[in-house]
């Protein structure tokens, strides 16, 4: 296919991981790739890797949080291709998870001034120049959105909030032609998009969790991305699509089922076996844990 040929995108944290498969995605179909990235050796890297694949593309060295550097970088891709057509908001850092009392105001700036300010600072800089042409803004957020994990606040709280800036963005922007979606991925394994390229460490259970079968690859969000950025979904904006192998339409009721089916990929582990069958022998030889069990954590009263 060669639906973006004579078009220009920038691609933010293109460098690596779900960035890089977007950028080599629509590079493949005929796009100029600008990559905007913080680290300058994945950035090169990648550099490379599209030019091997015919694919031109330009690296630029950009913390999306600091304005003079988007500016700068926008302004020198506009005056050496004279449109651009796509923005991908990629870039993005998660958290490692601590409660709301220990985190920091440093640490939510940061995940805050990355995440969503970095997603507003590459629109308002880009549309300057998209606003001639039309184009098409797709901003990469997060299942984690809608749910959370304990101890998620600054992350969840970025990706709420570019799904929220993503709708109020194409109603503003639709008079100028120019398309606003949000993404929001569930669990995607990066391992052969970083550098160096890593071996994935997923288990069956991680892939079985999933309603599609599997946990989610770049390669999915670069195809949904590819699609959204083309004529085929011109009539598409101010949504958000959810993109994440089923996982968040699932019901959490106790399914024996699943539950048996869980067990059975566990015991073909040799040591996760053992430990559940020593379990097992232990209930049984021993009432009493049982008995503690229910009055500790199974009493409805
Ligand atoms: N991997 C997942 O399971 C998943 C799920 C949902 C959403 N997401 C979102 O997808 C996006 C990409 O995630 P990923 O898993 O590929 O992450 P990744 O860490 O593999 O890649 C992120 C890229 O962004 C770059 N980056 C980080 N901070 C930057 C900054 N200040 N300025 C410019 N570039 C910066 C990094 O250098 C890197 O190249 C993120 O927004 C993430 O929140 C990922």
């Amino acid at each position: 296919m060669d639906r973006f040929r004579e078009k220009t995108c920038i691609v933010t944290g293109g460098a690596r991981g779900i960035g890089a498969a977007i950028a080599t995605r629509l590079g493949t179909e005929g796009c100029t790739v600008a990559i905007f990235d913080i680290d300058e050796q994945a950035g090169k890297y990648r550099q490379r890797e599209l030019e091997k694949n015919d694919i031109k593309a330009v690296f630029y060295k950009v913390d999306v949080a600091s304005e003079e550097m988007v500016r700068q970088a926008v302004e020198d891709f506009y005056a050496k291709h004279g449109r651009i057509d796509i923005l991908v908001n990629n870039a993005g850092i998660g958290f490692s998870g601590k409660s709301i009392e220990e985190q920091t105001l440093e640490e939510w700036r940061r995940i805050i001034d990355t995440n969503l300010t970095g997603t507003w600072l590459c629109t308002k800089h880009v549309v300057t120049y998209m606003k001639k042409t039309g184009g098409v803004i797709i901003n990469i957020a997060s299942t984690r959105a809608f749910q959370s994990e304990p101890n998620t606040e600054p992350y969840s709280a970025s990706k709420g909030g570019i799904i929220a800036l993503s709708h109020a963005l194409a109603v503003s922007l639709a008079k100028y032609h120019i398309r606003v979606i949000s993404i929001s991925p569930g669990w995607v394994d990066t391992s052969h998009w970083q550098v160096p390229p890593r071996q994935p460490q997923l288990t069956p259970l991680d892939h079985e969790w999933h309603p599609a079968g599997r946990v989610g690859k770049p390669e999915d969000i670069a195809a949904l991305v590819a699609f959204l950025a083309s004529d085929d979904a011109q009539w598409m904006t101010g949504t958000n699509i959810t993109i994440d192998g089923g996982v968040t339409t699932k019901m959490f009721y106790p399914d024996l089922d699943q539950i048996q089916k869980l067990l059975a990929k566990l015991l073909q582990d040799e040591e996760t076996a053992q430990t559940l069958i020593k379990l097992a022998e232990k209930l049984h030889t021993n009432k009493d844990i049982l008995r503690e069990i229910r009055n500790k954590y199974l009493s409805t009263s």
